[in-house]
């Protein structure tokens, strides 16, 4: 008595045929992975009572603390490579309004959708806005523009503004402060390092 198997027996080395190639193969980049932005992970979430580098400290500014707001300097200088992350940060969550060109032209205004005309960020009214109250208003949002928050961290919303600022100062704004040195690193903050004190978790008892 033999036990017949399905493929005569032998071995089987052929995968077989895939039907759906763009269903078993996701095009699309997976969670937890890379983002969209070259070298920066997306749906990470920091470990509890942690906080994640490129977060922001805790602040004990609130909404109504408008004047400290303002008054805000980007704690960062960027590289040229992060300014083009900048870029791609502004063209994603800003850029449907504001516009590609940072002129308050976006899609969404222009298509008739949005009906409230964006800031013309190289307009007269906007373009020696402070970078602080750029900051407050990525933190806050403004009247019908939303926060944006939840969307970037805040390492990414000074990225922002500095390739706002940057654009800006190409086209009549004061002259770009935020460009870091070469050579210097990217960030004027160095990140802590990892010892066993600062990987506690922050208000944990000792
Ligand atoms: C859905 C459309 C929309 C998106 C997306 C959007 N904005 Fe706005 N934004 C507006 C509108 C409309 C105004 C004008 C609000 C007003 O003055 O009434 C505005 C105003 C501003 C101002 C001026 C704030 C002030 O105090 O006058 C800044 C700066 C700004 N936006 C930056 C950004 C940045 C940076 C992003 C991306 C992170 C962004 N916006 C995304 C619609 C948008």
């Amino acid at each position: 008595m033999f036990a017949v198997a399905c493929n005569s027996g032998g071995v089987r080395r052929n995968p077989g045929k895939t039907y759906v190639p763009d269903m078993v193969y996701s095009q699309a980049y997976d969670a937890y992975t890379k983002g969209p932005v070259e070298g920066e992970p997306t749906s990470l979430k920091p470990v509890q009572g942690t906080i994640a580098r490129g977060h922001a400290l805790p602040t004990h500014l609130t909404k109504n603390d408008t004047t400290q707001y303002y008054a805000l300097k980007s704690p960062y200088k960027f590289t040229e490579q992060e300014l083009a992350q900048g870029k791609l940060h502004y063209d994603i969550h800003c850029g449907i309004c504001h516009g590609q060109k940072l002129d308050g032209q976006g899609p969404l205004f222009t298509s008739g959708k949005f009906a409230a005309m964006p800031a013309n960020l190289k307009g007269e009214n906007y373009i020696n806005m402070p970078e602080g109250k750029m900051y407050y208003a990525i933190m806050y949002g403004k009247n019908v523009m939303g926060s944006y928050a939840s969307q970037l961290k805040e390492h990414e919303r000074w990225k922002v503004i500095a390739y706002i600022k940057k654009v800006q100062s190409e086209n009549g704004g004061a002259p770009f402060t935020m460009l870091a040195e070469a050579g210097s690193g990217s960030t004027a903050v160095a990140p802590a390092p990892a010892t066993a004190d600062t990987a506690k978790a922050p208000g944990t008892a000792h």
